[in-house]
């Protein structure tokens, strides 16, 4: 699996192309998603925002949703960044449901809001 940086300009090309749910606005550092030479997600992540040891998802989407995607993606993101505490906001409530299974757990943020964390203890 390959995660390989793109432009603002092919994110919106991606959102058309597979008319994408999330808006893609403003994004840090996104990534689109290889499996096989087969494009299956788009992925933006920031560093640091929790401590020197902490990676936030900013926006996550695969292509094909409930294929098992965003699992693989999410399994591989926990086994390369073992050393990191992974953070996501879910707005979305049917989207938790995966986080959970993926062992994310809901944590403060510190200013009273829920994120999800995985490696939080
Ligand atoms: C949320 C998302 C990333 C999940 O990826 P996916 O490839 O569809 O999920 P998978 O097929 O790998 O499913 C893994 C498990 O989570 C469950 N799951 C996935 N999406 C779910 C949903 N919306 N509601 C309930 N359960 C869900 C699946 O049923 C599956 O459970 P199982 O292992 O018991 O069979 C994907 O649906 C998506 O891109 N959604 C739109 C954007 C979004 O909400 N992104 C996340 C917020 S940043």
């Amino acid at each position: 699996m390959e995660f390989v940086s793109i432009t603002d300009q092919e994110v919106e090309l991606y959102k058309e192309r597979f008319n994408l749910e999330l808006g893609w606005y403003m994004s840090v550092c996104p990534m689109k998603v290889i499996e096989n030479d087969k494009e299956i997600a788009l992925i933006d992540c920031s560093e640091g925002m929790y401590g020197d040891d902490s990676i936030q998802i900013e926006q996550f989407e695969v292509f094909e949703k409930k294929h098992g995607w965003g699992s693989k993606i999410i399994n591989q993101a926990i086994q390369d960044l073992s050393d990191y505490r992974i953070f996501v906001y879910v707005n979305d409530s049917n989207s938790k449901a995966f986080w959970i299974k993926k062992g994310f757990k809901p944590v403060d943020d510190g200013t009273g809001t829920e994120i999800y964390c995985y490696g939080c203890n």
